[in-house]
């Protein structure tokens, strides 16, 4: 099964618009000629739509890093899939360590803002991944398999096929300590393995899983050289056009 790999750059909170719309257009202007990958960056929400119209007509795909699951009301700072639709954003983040980890979000809520997105035709890209201290005490399975069976609850084997799956490890974010390859590739074989049970073989052998922590230029070729990685979420190394373009090409002469 070929899946084609999806590299994406999670600005967070970085970039004013002006910053976001030059880094847009420096950056698809260095990628304009890859094929074999799908690029996305996900600037703030003020950002995202002078961003996105830098973008057009190019490979770059423009989203946002969060969703709401209620069509309207009182959520402070939240925005829901008809706002983003109204604009054509296609791709949103859910369920990011840090929306977890400072914002309160749990897997009930991550299972819903999937859901909502998925009825609104938003490819969400659904962010899984255990803690150190999680790892360190044996049970970074246990961990994913239940970020996985309530995140992904009430999918249809169909809206599993268009969600993305982001497994960035904790302790890999931001830190500079990526995991190995080969630890990568174990998660990523536990995580097709649980979509297998879930889903059936078929729709797990499709879903598109990337990692994310502390991805490079000079390490993405052997991550996503692995067998069940399929591409990357970027944090820090996206936010440069240099760095982010030299990541993505690299990426595109393995693939
Ligand atoms: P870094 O690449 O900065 O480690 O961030 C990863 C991440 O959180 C992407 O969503």
């Amino acid at each position: 099964m070929s899946r084609k790999p999806f590299i994406a750059g999670n600005w967070k909170m970085n970039k004013t618009a002006a910053e976001a719309v030059e880094t847009v257009k420096g950056l698809a202007a260095e990628v304009a000629d890859i094929k074999n990958v799908d690029i996305a960056v996900f600037p703030t929400f003020l950002s995202v739509l002078a961003a996105k119209e830098a973008a057009a007509g190019s490979n770059v795909n423009v989203g946002v890093q969060g969703v709401h699951f209620a069509a309207s009301g009182a959520y402070t700072g939240e925005v829901s899939v008809d706002m983003l639709k109204e604009h054509g954003i296609t791709h949103a983040i859910v369920g990011h360590s840090e929306r977890r980890q400072y914002f309160g979000e749990t897997n009930e809520t991550v299972n819903k803002r999937t859901l909502a997105a998925l009825d609104a035709g938003i490819t969400p890209f659904t962010c899984i991944g255990e803690t150190l201290e999680e790892r360190e005490s044996g049970n970074m399975e246990k961990v994913l398999e239940s970020q996985l069976r309530e995140g992904l609850a009430g999918l249809t084997a169909d809206q599993m096929e268009k969600t993305i799956l982001a497994y960035e490890p904790v302790w890999a974010i931001g830190t500079g300590v990526t995991a190995s390859p080969q630890q990568a590739q174990d998660a990523h074989a536990f995580i097709r393995q649980t979509l297998t049970d879930m889903f059936g073989t078929d729709t797990a052998e499709k879903v598109i899983i990337q990692y994310g922590g502390s991805v490079k230029a000079g390490n993405v070729a052997e991550l996503i050289g692995q067998k069940d990685i399929d591409g990357a979420l970027v944090g820090g190394a996206s936010l440069k056009v240099e760095d982010f373009s030299a990541l993505l090409k690299n990426a595109s002469a393995v693939c």
